[in-house]
């Protein structure tokens, strides 16, 4: 459903992206993991079509994607949905709104139907009857699960989440998760989820990507990740903890 071929990627000096591949197969829940600063957020964005790279083709769903020009991004982004880091909401406008948002900009369906849908999405993120709030209103768990009812508004194949939990009280953490996974199986999306909170990713992903130094170093799925090898991703996977243990059997 997404693949990215040979992805180069540099700000000024900084070579962010250095012939980055990764396949997404259609229906699964692929987790991205890696160092804060590494490229995961750009890695979305160049998927969003809102970075270009400067090297390297992005196809989505068969088509090579990589030079479409504005006009045909935005029939591409209209099969995706986007829940950026830190929620981004709309503070200005209400709950509704915010839902509402993409339907009203980019479809001319009537007001009632629009109300039905985010009726219907804040109910499955479990936010019924929240509609007139504002953002500034709402806790971050709140505000998170709006974000994932503004994303899904649209009905999108891909849904991608940009550190869903980062933030959240583990308890929060753990029903975002659990709406992750649900709408997953609810709508047969296929997602990217970046974080690096491992206990989140390994409660939603079929399968598991890490990146380090502008590559994919490793992917598979959570049993695969668990044993694999490679020091940098047991140095991510286990931390402090497993140095310390490495640290006492020498
Ligand atoms: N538009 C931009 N212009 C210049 N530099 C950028 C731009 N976007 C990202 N970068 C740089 O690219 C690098 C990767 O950024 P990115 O946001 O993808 O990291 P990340 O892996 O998402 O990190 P985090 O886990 O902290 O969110 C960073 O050094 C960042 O400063
Ligand atoms: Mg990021």
């Amino acid at each position: 459903m997404i693949r990215l071929k040979g992805i180069w990627k540099r700000f000024g000096e900084l070579e962010v992206l250095r012939g980055l591949d990764l396949e997404v197969q259609r229906g699964e829940t692929l987790v991205l993991l890696g160092r804060s600063g590494c490229g995961k957020s750009v890695t979305l964005r160049i998927i969003l079509g809102l970075l270009r790279p400067d090297a390297g083709r992005v196809y989505i769903d068969g088509t090579d994607v990589t030079d479409f020009d504005e006009r045909r991004w935005v029939e591409v982004r209209k099969r995706m949905g986007m829940v950026f880091q830190a929620s981004a909401l709309f503070d200005s406008l209400t709950v509704r709104d915010n839902v509402a948002y993409y339907l009203e900009e980019h479809t001319d369906l009537p007001e009632e139907r629009i109300d039905e849908i985010v009726a219907e999405r804040l109910e499955f993120v479990g936010l019924a009857g929240t509609e007139d709030m504002m953002p500034a209103q709402l806790s971050g768990g709140m505000r998170k699960r709006v974000a994932l009812a503004r994303a899904m508004a649209a009905n999108p194949e891909i849904l991608l989440y940009d550190e869903p939990t980062t933030g959240l009280d583990p308890i929060t953490a753990r029903t975002i998760n659990q709406l992750i996974r649900k709408t997953q199986e609810a709508y047969h999306v296929t997602s990217i989820v970046v974080t690096h909170e491992l206990d989140s990713a390994f409660a939603v992903a079929d399968r598991v990507a890490v990146m380090n130094g502008g590559e994919i170093i490793f992917v598979g799925t959570v049993d695969e990740v668990k044993a694999c090898e490679d020091p940098f991703v047991k140095d991510f996977l286990m931390g402090p903890t497993w140095q310390e243990g490495r640290a006492l059997t020498r």
